[in-house]
């Protein structure tokens, strides 16, 4: 018989701090990476900026509200680490603990369940400036610090935390790619980082587990399923150098306490140290996480890539169909477009299937809960005269997700919630205000200023009927 969803599954939709709250700079918050680098010119599509975000800091009543009407259960937020702590450690902001504290009761006063992610991309400026930020072990105990106090108060109210999000996006664009703060385009020192935030990462969750806290934690991973383009035996073989080197190399740490082997070796051989030191490892396997988080928004299809093939590829950020390029690593394999699946206007691929294909390899290699923590369709939505958004391509597209995730339950897989991405329309990081991903549509341009007015789009009512009939 098929399994469904269970009456307790955590129907969720979900947001980050620096793309709805806005208030950049008000009740004591200081600056980020990110209110620092979108000034840079050139960094972000037509210099979008969260300066005022979709004002939610100012609005989150009025969100919640929303939200309460349409029957969500659970609503996924971050939390910015500058409106706590404005100097990164040490004193801590009434301020900026009240505004989440109010956040949180207004959810709980409707049932819904919040879930707090600790950190989504927006370090405090002065870290970066002390001491380089992620490429300093100095981090890890900023990074506990701050949460502890998170966990001390707010603990009794939230039962479900993210630690880090999408630590592989914000590592390879931070520091490969250069299309992140701190723009940096240098391996060896990727690694690095990355090796550190694993620390932190580990370091927190053990925390949480050490103060007996009532929850639950892990962190959240955007998990793309390589496939191979064919039969062909090497471009099988550069399917399986892509899923190691772009998801095992994160996921069996988090969940196996080890990097795999074979990207180990390939590091070496291309002189990348990770500097791991001594009691490292044992730390990594000592802080195992309760669910996996996983952010799905499209498979990869993979193809051999010679030592002189592709590197990195142009990213489409401007949603001009067509204009994002093949990319991978020469040696190792290349992304190339699937035939079979369509695509959006920003070149993703959209491929329901692969959300099951990702829930069935991560439950048979790590057999863990998965709390799927993003999913969604970025696209151009108009709004009518008469105040309406016809998003019926946003419906489908999360119909058939929500359609392949109970089949992946009805299989053995252990799902503890869908949070959609997002709530509100907000800030694209590259991409600004026209890639909109919303329930509710928001009513501004990319240039700062617009109403900010909310509309309810034929998602939001979709998604209502969804959770009615299943509570
Ligand atoms: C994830 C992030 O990478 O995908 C979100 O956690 C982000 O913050 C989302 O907005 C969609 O990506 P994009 O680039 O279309 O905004």
């Amino acid at each position: 018989m098929l399994q469904t969803f269970p009456k307790d599954f955590l129907w969720g939709s979900a947001s980050a701090a620096y793309q709805v709250e806005g208030a950049w700079d008000e009740d004591g918050k200081s600056l980020s990476i990110w209110d620092v680098y979108v000034q840079e010119p050139g960094r972000t599509f037509k210099g979008t900026t969260g300066q005022t975000a979709v004002d939610h800091y100012h609005r989150y009543k009025e969100d919640v509200k929303l939200m309460a009407d349409q029957g969500l259960k659970a609503y996924r937020f971050s939390v910015a680490w500058t409106r706590i702590l404005p100097e990164g450690r040490g004193a801590v902001n009434e301020a900026g603990i009240q505004f989440y504290e109010n956040l949180i009761d207004e959810l709980l006063s409707y049932g819904i369940e919040p879930v707090v992610t600790l950190y989504h991309w927006d370090l405090p400026q002065c870290l970066q400036d002390e001491y380089g930020g992620w490429e300093s072990r100095q981090v890890i105990d900023d990074f506990a610090a701050y949460t502890k106090v998170l966990f001390e108060r707010f603990g009794d109210k939230v039962k479900y935390w993210v630690s880090l999000n999408e630590q592989n996006v914000f590592m390879s664009l931070g520091y490969q790619l250069a299309a992140h703060p701190p723009g940096v385009t240098d391996s060896q020192r990727m690694y690095r980082a990355n090796h550190i935030a694993n620390l932190a990462n580990a370091t927190v969750i053990k925390q949480f587990h050490d103060m007996g806290m009532k929850g639950q934690i892990g962190p959240s991973f955007a998990y793309s399923p390589s496939y191979s383009f064919d039969a062909l035996p090497e471009n099988v073989l550069a399917s399986e150098n892509a899923e190691d080197l772009n998801a095992h190399f994160w996921l069996d740490v988090y969940l196996l306490g080890r990097y795999p082997r074979a990207i180990l070796t390939y590091l070496e051989k291309q002189g990348v140290d990770l500097d791991i030191r001594e009691g490292d490892m044992k730390l990594l396997a000592s802080a195992k996480p309760d669910f996996l988080g996983i952010n799905y928004y499209q498979s990869n299809t993979i193809k051999f890539n010679p030592i002189d093939g592709v590197g990195q590829g142009k990213m489409n950020t401007t949603g001009e169909k067509g204009s994002g390029e093949e990319g991978g690593l020469p040696g190792m394999f290349k992304r190339v477009a699937n035939p079979h699946v369509e695509r959006t206007n920003w070149d993703w691929e959209i491929d329901p299937t692969g959300l099951r294909i990702a829930l069935r390899r991560l439950t048979s290699r790590y057999d863990v809960p998965i709390l799927i923590t993003e999913n969604g369709l970025g696209e151009y939505d108009k709004k009518t005269e008469d105040n309406l958004i016809h998003d019926d391509y946003r419906i489908d597209f999360l119909q058939k997700h929500v359609d392949e995730i109970e089949a992946a339950i009805s299989e053995g897989v252990r799902v503890l919630g869908y949070c959609t991405w997002s709530y509100t329309d907000l800030l694209s990081w590259l991409n600004g205000y026209q890639k909109r991903y919303g329930f509710v549509y928001v009513d501004r341009e990319e240039e700062e200023g617009g109403p900010l007015t909310r509309y309810k789009k034929d998602s939001y009512f979709w998604y209502k009927d969804l959770i009615a009939k299943h509570s």
